[in-house]
This record gives structure tokens, sequence and C-alpha cells, in this order.
């Protein structure tokens, strides 16, 4: 029997939009093991009235493009997962799905598959680098999709850094929250964009917190998901003296707090604010990994 591991992520941070990613302290399992015949799927936890059990599941999805690359046919598969991930919430729970398929797939068929060749693969299945890349590779990765491949770096979580995640109690589809993006962006919010991806990098390379606090803004995205999210733009405003910088988590609808301390006050406060939205919404301190 394989068991796989997987993180939830946290895609963007703020300025790194479909660039930057960092993986949380929240995990999901899979467990797979060959059998005679047939497919066999049980889902535990997030998803389990929800996700389909026959061969359009996403995990046998992405399994099946691992035995496909490499050419291994098993007889028949049981697959247990155990999700401890939110489903369209903006914490990756696709992303983990993707790479736990891709990862306990390569295992069962002998690791034939490089890091590379798993991260180009679930790239292509995802569509954008920024969750697969870290549920894979753990820490922070900032990546870009060069035609096939995709060119990524992991870079280390700066020790003192907390999180704490907010999440709103319904569910908001990547597909949704990409739909509401412009065609175009112009270049004064581009520039705007690159120089705070620049310096959050910086700043989290080198545990420079004065700088992460000044980074974590976004001009490409947020302002206009914050229709999708009731209650965001006060949570950006009114959470940001007690943390280092407050974004929206992925493409929502769960926010994200990058703080060193208050991280009880700041959960509180966010959860306040989706309730003064009419929303119900629990808060979580998931502490970046590595
Ligand atoms: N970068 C993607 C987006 C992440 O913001 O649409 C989706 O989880």
């Amino acid at each position: 029997m394989i068991k796989v591991e997987v993180p939830a992520t946290t895609a963007n941070l703020g300025p790194g939009f479909d660039t930057l990613g960092m993986s949380l302290e929240l995990y999901n399992e899979v467990e797979v093991a060959e059998i005679e015949e047939g497919l066999e799927i049980e889902v535990v936890g997030y998803g389990s009235d929800e996700l389909t059990t026959d061969k359009s599941n996403l995990i046998y999805q992405s399994m099946e493009r691992v035995f496909t690359k490499v050419g291994y046919s098993p007889q028949g598969l049981k697959i247990k997962l155990k999700n401890r991930i939110p489903l369209a919430r903006g914490l990756g729970s696709s992303a983990a799905a993707i790479v736990g398929g891709l990862v306990a797939a390569n295992k069962l068929a002998g690791e034939k598959l490089s890091i590379d060749q798993l991260v180009d693969l679930a790239t292509e299945i995802e569509g954008h680098p920024d969750n697969v890349a870290p549920a894979l590779l753990g820490g922070v990765v900032i990546s870009t999709v060069k035609g096939s491949k995709v060119v990524y770096k992991k870079l280390a979580v700066p020790a003192k850094l907390k999180t704490v995640v907010c999440i709103p109690d319904y569910q908001l589809s990547t597909a949704k929250a990409r739909e509401v993006l412009p065609a175009e962006v112009s270049f004064k919010d581009a520039v705007f964009n690159l120089s705070h991806t620049g310096l959050l990098l910086t700043g989290l390379l080198t545990e420079d917190y004065t700088l992460i606090k000044e980074a974590l803004d976004d001009k490409l995205h947020q302002p206009y998901r914050q229709d999708l999210v009731p209650g965001l733009a006060e949570i950006l405003k009114e959470v940001k003296s007690d943390a280092l910088g407050v974004t929206i988590s992925g493409s929502g609808p769960t926010v994200i707090a990058f703080t060193l301390e208050n991280e009880g006050k700041i959960g509180k406060k966010m959860v306040d604010i989706f309730a003064e939205h009419g929303l119900d919404s629990h808060y979580m301190i998931t502490h970046p990994t590595n």
C-alpha cells in the first residue's frame, strides 16, 4: 500500500499572481493499493458527499496520466482519500488532489518520473503552477511556465512567519474567480505588482519582515474579486495593522494573514468582519511548512 500526504497551499501571496505559492501545515492523505480488478474510491472528510468515486475522480485521472506516460497498467485500484483541506476555498484542494494522484501513481509505477516531470505534469493538469508546485515541493515556490516546462525555485519559509486563514462557509471555484479578471491591466498596475513581488521575494529571502510588510499588496486580482468575497475590502484594510499583511488565499474566498504575532486576535477580527457581511466562517492558525 502506498501512502502520500499532500499539504494545502496558498497561491499568489498577494502580488505574485499565478507565480508565488506556499505550503501550509494542513494535509490530505491518499492511500492507494493495487487490487485484482476494478476501481474502488472511498472519500473521508471534505468532499465525501460531493466528490465522484468513479473514473472521473481527479485523483484517479491524475494517476492515469502517470500510468499512460510511463506505460504502467495496474489491474485494479483501491484508493482511500482523507481530506482535511476544504474544497473550493482557495487552499489548493484541487492541487492537492492532482499532486496526491501523481505522486502515488509514480510510487506505484516505480518512481520513473522525476520531480521536474511531476511539476510539469501537475501544472499541465491544473493550468497554473502556483498551487501544485508548493504542494509537491513544500516551502515557498516561485514559478513560471515556459512552453511545456515549468521553471521554479523553492525558497525556505522565514522562521518567524505565521499564517492565519479565515475560511468562509461557501465555495468559490477558481474558474469563476478567474472570469472576473480583466483581459488587460494598466502599465501602472503591472509595475505595482512587479515591484511588490520583487520586494516580497527579497523580504522572504533575507527574512526582512519590514520589507514583507510593505510588499503584501496587489492590484492585478484582488480589486476585481472583491464582489465575490463580501467583506474582503474591510478585512484587507482593518487586519493590516495587526499583521504583516493580509490577502485572498489563491482565488478565495479564504483570506490569509501573514504575521509574527496576534494570531488569535487576527483570526477573530476576520471572522467578525465576515459575520458583519452575513457570512459564517472559521479561522485556523496554519503554519507555513518547509
Ligand atoms: N493564481 C490562481 C488564481 C490561484 O488566483 O486564480 C488559484 O488557486
